[in-house]
């Protein structure tokens, strides 16, 4: 089978309910870090690494996603007579020539595993991606080229992982993972998965981020899945299904994870980013104000 991987599912039909009211009419993945929403940091990753199909899972009341990577002709004629050449490759860059992109509906939010078995017939017989656009990731390979060059080496299905504090293993996947040792290569032999287990039953603390790369196989895992906890379809619990099949890894990648679809994580990366930011050279000045005038 081959190690190409072209196409990435974005689950984005969730409803961001930790992020209300700012979420109530607004797609959580639309909120901005500095002037790019969410999403755009996510696509960017995924078409840096390679992705030409984009498929985005959305869902009722969220179609600003999809205005905002269609062309805005009006807009870009407006901004083209008067001459703002910057403001407009900003626009026509959103999504890079050479991709495109596909939306199917999730009519029910069933979970995040049922989120990826709608985009199956849209990937087929081969190996996909799969970017949870909350979790942003700052790095200087981006996440999912990390993950794409590992991939190559040892094929079947990755996981991007990170030790998260022991008390927070009940809002993530985590690994039941093989002789830990650090290895330098970053990865880590996965036996066994287990979604959002209690911290008492937790088998490790490295947990799942939102990057996967993984076989088509795993839509016959979700066919068959039952509803896992919360009532819902877990992705987790059809990739645990492949263990004994398939290699398996988790991947510790390089970089900073934010979790966007929280409060804190969501202020977190726009300061992150913004201080990367070579146009907004203030920055750390104007934190420096805040911080003294706040103390
Ligand atoms: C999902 C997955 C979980 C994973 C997490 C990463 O959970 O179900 O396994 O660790 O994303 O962000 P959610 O955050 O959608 O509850």
């Amino acid at each position: 089978m081959s190690h190409t991987i072209r196409k990435a599912i974005f689950p984005v039909a969730g409803l961001g309910t930790r992020l209300l009211p700012a979420t109530k009419s607004i797609p959580k993945e639309m909120l901005p870090i500095v002037d790019r929403p969410i999403i755009e940091y996510a696509v960017a990753e995924a078409t840096t690494a390679g992705i030409t199909h984009l498929i985005f899972v959305n869902s009722r009341g969220k179609s600003a996603l999809e205005d905002h990577f269609d062309r805005h002709v009006e807009l870009e004629e407006a901004l083209m007579q008067k001459g703002k050449t910057a403001e407009l490759h900003r626009l026509t860059d959103i999504i890079p020539t050479g991709v495109c992109w596909s939306v199917v509906r999730q009519s029910e939010a069933l979970g995040l595993g049922h989120a990826v078995w709608c985009a199956r017939h849209l990937i087929g017989n081969e190996p996909f991606a799969v970017l949870l656009p909350d979790d942003v990731i700052m790095a200087d390979t981006p996440c999912l080229q990390q993950m794409m060059d590992r991939h190559r080496e040892v094929g079947g299905n990755l996981v991007a992982v990170e030790n998260v504090p022991a008390n927070q293993t009940n809002r993530y996947g985590i690994l039941d993972a093989g002789a830990d040792d650090e290895r330098p290569d970053g990865l880590v032999e996965v036996h066994g998965l287990v979604e959002k287990p209690r911290p008492e039953y937790a088998p490790s603390t490295l947990s799942i981020i939102g990057r996967y790369i993984l076989q088509p196989n795993v839509f016959d895992a979700l066919e068959s899945s039952k509803k896992g906890v919360g009532g819902e379809i877990q992705l987790t619990d059809a990739m645990a299904a492949l263990i004994d099949h398939q290699p398996f890894h988790g991947y510790r990648f390089d970089g900073v994870r934010y979790d966007c679809g929280d409060r804190l994580g969501w202020l977190k990366a726009n300061v992150a980013f913004a201080l990367r930011r070579s146009d907004l050279l203030d920055v750390r000045a104007a934190l420096q104000d805040i911080l003294s005038q706040s103390s």
